[in-house]
């Protein structure tokens, strides 16, 4: 046997990620798909994902759902949306008649939320400093406004669920409104929320602590990353 016959087997053989069994390593990591429409799923889009899990892919992650209405992009899909629940259903109909898995990104932009949001609704930080690509100073953050992301959060993950998705990520990488570790210039000056969403207020807890615990929830923000034991994926 080769190596390639090796790392092959290995790419093929099933792979337990927490307590869901997937039937090989094949990951579709998030994207923006643009195929969305007024935040909601189309069937361009629910055709893309069938596609990818057609083809293979074990574990599905869509890219970029919004979570607070106000700074979702033009292309991005909605997660705080119940007029969305029709096409998360079919989109996770889909996807697994073909035996993967799905779940959704889950986004706050924070600085780096949509350009032009400045003015209304304000971007939302938990500094008062602006993204080096964006330039727009974004609002600092209250403890009670970080309070309100927080359960925005654990809605949109309960929408996700309602719609049969087997799981979400938050994304907190990349300087986005959920990192949660602060950067040297990011550091407390006052009394506000800094570096992230408040502290003992992480995203996941908030899910866990509001949904039935048998979806699967990831934060995914190198130094961050969290995995949360949860019983089972699809029932
Ligand atoms: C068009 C495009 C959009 C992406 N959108 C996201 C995103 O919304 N969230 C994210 O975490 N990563 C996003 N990524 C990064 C991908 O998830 C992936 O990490 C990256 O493309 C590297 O994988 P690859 O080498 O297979 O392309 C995006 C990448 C591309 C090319």
């Amino acid at each position: 046997m080769t190596g390639a016959d090796v790392l092959l087997e290995r790419l093929f053989s099933p792979y337990r990620l927490g307590h869901i069994e997937l039937r090989n390593r094949i990951y579709s990591p998030p994207h923006g798909t643009g195929f969305s429409q007024g935040g909601l799923p189309t069937d361009r889009q629910i055709a893309y994902y069938e596609a990818r899990a057609r083809g293979g892919a074990a574990f599905i992650v869509g890219g970029s759902w919004a979570v607070l209405p106000g700074e979702r992009s033009g292309s991005a899909n909605a997660a705080y949306d119940p007029a969305a629940l029709d096409g998360h259903k079919r989109m996770a109909e889909a996807v697994h008649r073909h035996g993967a898995f799905l779940a959704a990104q889950l986004h706050m932009g924070g600085r780096q939320g949509p350009p032009g949001n400045y003015q209304s609704p304000p971007m939302l930080a938990p500094s008062p400093l602006p993204c080096p690509k964006l330039h727009e100073i974004p609002k600092e953050l209250e403890v009670d406004e970080s309070d309100e992301i927080v359960d925005r959060f654990a809605q949109a993950a309960a929408n996700m669920q309602a719609g049969d998705w087997d799981g979400v990520e938050v994304l907190a990488a990349q300087g986005y409104g959920a990192k949660r570790v602060p950067l040297p210039a990011e550091e407390p000056r006052g009394g506000g929320v800094r570096g992230g969403l408040r502290r003992g207020h992480a995203h996941p807890s908030a899910h866990r602590r509001r949904s039935p615990p048998h979806r699967r929830s990831r934060v995914s923000g190198g130094r961050t990353h969290e995995h949360l034991g949860l019983r089972r994926g699809r029932s």
